[in-house]
């Protein structure tokens, strides 16, 4: 994507082995924050209301978030033909999509048992609308590029805007996380502490996995 004439000079290769060791960091800070200081989770629990609950920043983080970045990059991380990256590609966003609507399905089950209002935050807003944008940009990715595919000339056309629209749903996604983890902080007035540090470090790796994959699609695979 660079401007011809001028290049990166760096490949996409150093940037995604940093990724892919933030993605193992989120993944373990988040499970040790929700086992150690949350409780763990739950489907149904008559008692543990906040179990349910557990299951939504676990969804949404580590299958939401972390499978859609990675599905987002494989353009760059695996050295296949194009027909495998692409379905590797439509699966991971796949899996994304299916944790992101159980997930979200949870924290409304949460709010129904525990009469609590729903949809009355900004968190709760650009989240709905993220997911929203996310299973359209995937029917219509899918129907465009893997069957039964639209003709050439006009995926041509699509392609540029798939990928800005992509990026830009990856953004709500990042901020959609940023504020759930933030009015989670403030509901449950942690201060300073130890899940405090928890919570607010994992933001900050969630951040720093946000510049990484915007970095990687523009990077070149080789240089
Ligand atoms: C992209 C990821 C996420 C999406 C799409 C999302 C979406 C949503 C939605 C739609 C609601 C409203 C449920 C209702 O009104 O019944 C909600 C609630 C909530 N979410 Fe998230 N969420 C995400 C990530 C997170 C994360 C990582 C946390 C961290 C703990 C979190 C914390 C909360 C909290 C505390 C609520 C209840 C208060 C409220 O309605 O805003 N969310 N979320
Ligand atoms: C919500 C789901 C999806 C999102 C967020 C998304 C996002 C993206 C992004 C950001 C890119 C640019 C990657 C880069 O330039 O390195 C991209 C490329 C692409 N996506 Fe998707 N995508 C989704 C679903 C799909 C589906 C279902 C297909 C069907 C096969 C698809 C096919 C493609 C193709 C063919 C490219 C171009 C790869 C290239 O430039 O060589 N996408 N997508």
């Amino acid at each position: 994507m660079a401007k011809s004439g001028s290049s990166f000079s760096v490949s996409a290769v150093p940037v995604t082995v940093f990724a892919h060791l933030l993605v193992i960091s989120i993944a373990a800070l988040t499970l040790v924050w929700l086992l150690k200081f949350r409780g763990g989770f739950a489907f149904n629990s008559e008692f543990h209301k906040a179990k349910i609950f557990n299951l939504h920043p676990l969804l949404m983080t580590l299958g939401f978030l972390l499978f859609s970045g990675e599905a987002i990059i494989v353009y760059k991380t695996i050295p296949a033909a194009r027909k495998w990256q692409k379905l590797v590609h439509l699966i991971l966003h796949f899996i994304a999509l299916a944790a992101g609507i159980v997930g979200v399905y949870a924290v409304f089950k949460f709010h129904n048992e525990s009469n609590i209002p729903n949809m009355y935050t900004l968190h709760s807003w650009i989240g709905l609308s993220t997911i929203c944008l996310f299973a359209f940009q995937w029917l219509l990715g899918f129907f465009s590029f893997w069957y039964p595919r639209a003709e050439p000339m006009r995926r041509a056309r699509m392609l540029p805007w798939h990928a800005f629209f992509g990026m830009l749903i990856f953004l709500m996604t990042i901020v959609t996380v940023e504020t759930g983890l933030t009015q989670k902080f403030i509901f449950q007035r942690l201060l300073r502490s130890q899940e405090a540090l928890i919570i607010n470090f994992t933001g900050l790796l969630i951040l720093l996995f946000g510049m990484s994959v915007g970095l990687i699609v523009i990077l070149p695979r080789r240089v």
